[in-house]
């Protein structure tokens, strides 16, 4: 595609009125565009813009409207009516895939698979572009330690370094090499600037108040990575950082975002984040919101007006300077044009294309493949995978629900879904097992009725599959829960099956670390199937009967109680940590009534086979920065199912400047090794992989002694020793 050069831009922008400009920095959802009220997608409050037509018709982008031929109508009414001719961009929440739905983030977290995440961006990539849209709001980085937040879903996990492979993945994957000649690809989003996942008390949209190391250590690496991975637009946060509105915060968006960490492409509000800023208290009106939001760099507002209504005042008045309305303008069009549109306004829409591409057979099998690398084996006494001649009784609310691709998947259409019912009676025809189906419950309601006849079912088979879980409207935006226990109905049910003396597999759907408290212990064996995506029924069903082995490791805690909330791997020591001699001692930091440790720890998943870990060797006692250290250990495959493990590496600073964490996840490997298989991994430790924020924020590394510790999971490691010198 021909892109124009920045000398015709700034002559495009010369030829622009003040209302031309500012109406550059509106976006708008599609029923705006074409009329009715629900056509597109939804996600914030709609309050009365009080706009005019003619503001409409200027618009810069749109949000929320897919489909080649409605976005081919909408864009060529914009043109017609657009004086100066400049195209929309046209924007959508694409998560976690187009129409072919892929296992929602969190999940994604749990595969440990970068190159299956970047394909299953590509091909969102590929659906949504194919379908006219240019730019998607993803992906979501946002580090999440509480499972109280519905958000969690949509973040990768609790950890900064996985977080970060997964945003570079993500990016890599929508943008491709060359957004301005593969219109095959999408402009990534990265979301939601900053420290979005630190609400207090897990409440969504709630206040969050970080130390400046907190957040630079921790929260703002994944951006950063999708910013390093050439990441074309910010979205900015609801929450406060340090006591300011993320999308009012200069500090935030000016010296940290655009000086320091180089970034100087589109900056989106939040939906209705402008406005907010008179609810957070820090406007008294749209006016000072517009101001606020202005001044610190939000190029787009969404979905409200402040802009449009108020900018031309401020200007005029001389309260905001235009230069600053021009440079927002300029990174817009410099988005426009680097997408291709000011050559070609339509790009990748192509109705026909779209016929052929979107929820292609292909797309169904990469989704297929991340979805059974996603689910994780918690449990397992044996009774998994299950064989071909039991006789099945398929129980709960999820048995025949299609209710599994999740949040966020605003084009996946229920009659793509099969249901695990009918996954699981395709392979029953396959494996002659008989397979009897009853719904037992609802997500949260239960009568006597279908507990009986989940118990009647039951009585007949060999083993129960129990089908468990939250709706998807549990989760996701608005989705925050104080109590992640399953709803009182589904444990009712678990009780009631628990009466009878048969092995039960429990199958958990989810948006968010549960408690599992009620099934954990009830159960012979449970796999988190999380919201595994369009093919997720016939992932799980390979995974129940040992078509796959599950190799899924959790990319966040699940709490042993919610009482514990926020629990991850990462935590400092305490000046009085419990100690394994004396776990009672009244004076150590701990709960009475429930363990420190999650129930389930970060990196924790099982397989169906066994794997042994050998001894760590160093290739040194000491590390310089120019000698890293190799550690090394061998890998056995020790059942008789071939396997994959993920081989995990954690570092500890014995002593630091400030406290450091207990853990920190530096390295992983995925190994498949087949039944009795040794394989030798090994990991390199640079220097670098040891520095930190010190006191005085300056990131560097401590001469003295590290732990380094490799295993299956955060807590089931060995541990090595050895010195950083200099
Ligand atoms: C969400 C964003 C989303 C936006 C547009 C907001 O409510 O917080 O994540 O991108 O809506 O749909």
């Amino acid at each position: 595609m021909i892109t124009v050069d920045n000398q015709q831009l700034s002559g495009l922008l010369e030829q622009m009125t003040l209302e031309e400009k500012i109406a550059q920095m509106l976006q708008l959802v599609a029923s705006y565009f074409v009329g009715s009220e629900d056509d597109g997608q939804i996600t914030g409050p709609m309050e009365s813009l009080g706009i005019t037509e003619e503001t409409v018709n200027q618009a810069g982008s749109i949000l929320g409207l897919g489909g080649a031929a409605k976005v081919i109508q909408v864009q060529q009414d914009h043109l017609k009516n657009d004086r100066l001719g400049i195209p929309m961009i046209f924007m959508a929440d694409i998560v976690h895939g187009y129409k072919t739905i892929f296992p929602i983030p969190l999940a994604i977290g749990c595969s440990w698979d970068q190159e299956l995440a970047e394909q299953s961006a590509a091909i969102a990539a590929k659906e949504s572009a194919v379908s006219g849209l240019h730019v998607t709001f993803a992906p979501m980085v946002d580090l999440v330690r509480d499972p109280r937040w519905g958000r969690v879903m949509e973040s990768t996990g609790e950890d900064p370094y996985l977080n970060s492979l997964f945003a570079r993945a993500f990016v890599r994957g929508f943008q491709g090499e060359d957004l301005t000649n593969d219109v095959s690809r999408v402009a990534a989003c990265v979301k939601h600037f900053a420290a979005y996942g630190a609400g207090e008390g897990g409440r969504e949209y709630n206040t969050v108040d970080l130390s400046e190391r907190q957040l630079r250590e921790y929260y703002l690496p994944a951006y950063k990575a999708a910013l390093d991975e050439g990441c074309e637009l910010v979205m900015t946060s609801f929450n406060t950082v340090h006591g300011s509105p993320a999308t009012g915060n200069r500090t935030l968006m000016r010296d940290l975002l655009r000086a320091e960490l180089g970034f100087d492409g589109v900056l989106i509000s939040d939906w209705g984040a402008v406005i907010e800023l008179i609810a957070h208290g820090v406007a008294e009106d749209e006016s000072a919101a517009a101001y606020l939001a202005v001044q610190a760099g939000v190029d787009i507002e969404m979905m409200t007006s402040c802009y449009v209504k108020h900018l031309p005042e401020l200007v005029r008045s001389g309260k905001v300077e235009e230069s600053l309305i021009d440079e927002a303008v300029l990174r817009i069009l410099n988005l426009k044009n680097k997408l291709g549109l000011f050559d070609n306004p339509l790009r990748g829409a192509d109705p026909e294309a779209e016929r052929a591409i979107v929820f292609c057979d292909e797309h169904r099998s990469v989704s297929r493949e991340l979805a059974s690398q996603s689910c994780v084996l918690l449990k397992n006494t044996g009774v998994l995978p299950l064989q071909a001649e039991q006789r099945i009784a398929l129980i709960g609310p999820f048995a025949q629900s299609k209710d599994i691709l999740g949040s966020w998947s605003w084009m996946g259409a229920e009659e793509d879904i099969m249901t695990l019912d009918t996954a699981i009676q395709a392979k029953a025809k396959i494996t002659s097992s008989n397979v009897l189906v009853a719904e037992g419950s609802g997500i949260d309601s239960i009568t006597e009725t279908q507990w009986k006849e989940a118990l009647d079912v039951a009585r007949q088979a060999d083993v129960i599959v129990l089908a468990v879980g939250e709706s998807s409207h549990m989760s996701g935006e608005g989705g925050s829960r104080a109590d992640i226990r399953l709803p009182e109905a589904q444990l009712q049910l678990m009780d009631h099956l628990r009466t009878l003396d048969k092995p039960i597999v429990t199958v958990v759907f989810n948006g968010r670390p549960l408690d599992l408290q009620g099934i954990h212990d009830q159960a012979d064996a449970v796999l988190e199937a999380w919201f595994p995506g369009s093919e997720g029924a016939t992932a799980i069903t390979d995974i129940l009967y040992g078509e796959v082995n599950p190799s899924g490791r959790l990319s966040m805690s699940f709490p042993h109680a919610v009482g514990q909330v926020p629990v991850y791997y990462n935590h400092f020591n305490t000046g009085r940590p419990q100690k394994e001699s004396e776990p009672d001692n009244r004076y150590s930091s701990k709960y009475l009534d429930i363990p420190n440790e999650p129930l389930f720890p970060f990196g924790y998943g099982l397989s169906y086979t066994e794997f042994k870990y050998g001894e760590i060797a160093l290739s040194a006692e000491g590390i310089t920065t120019d000698r890293p250290l190799q550690v090394t250990t061998t890998i056995t495959n020790t059942g008789d199912t071939a396997g994959v493990e993920v081989v995990q590496l954690y570092i500890r600073d014995i002593t630091g400047e400030v406290v450091r964490p207990m853990k920190e996840l530096k390295a992983f490997s995925k190994v498949l090794l087949q039944p009795g298989e040794s394989k030798e991994v090994s990991f390199t430790v640079t220097e670098e992989q040891l520095r930190y924020h010190h006191s005085d924020l300056s990131y560097t590394s401590d001469t003295g002694e590290f732990a380094v510790f490799v295993g299956a999971n955060s807590r089931d490691v060995s541990e090595r020793r050895f010195r950083l010198l200099k």
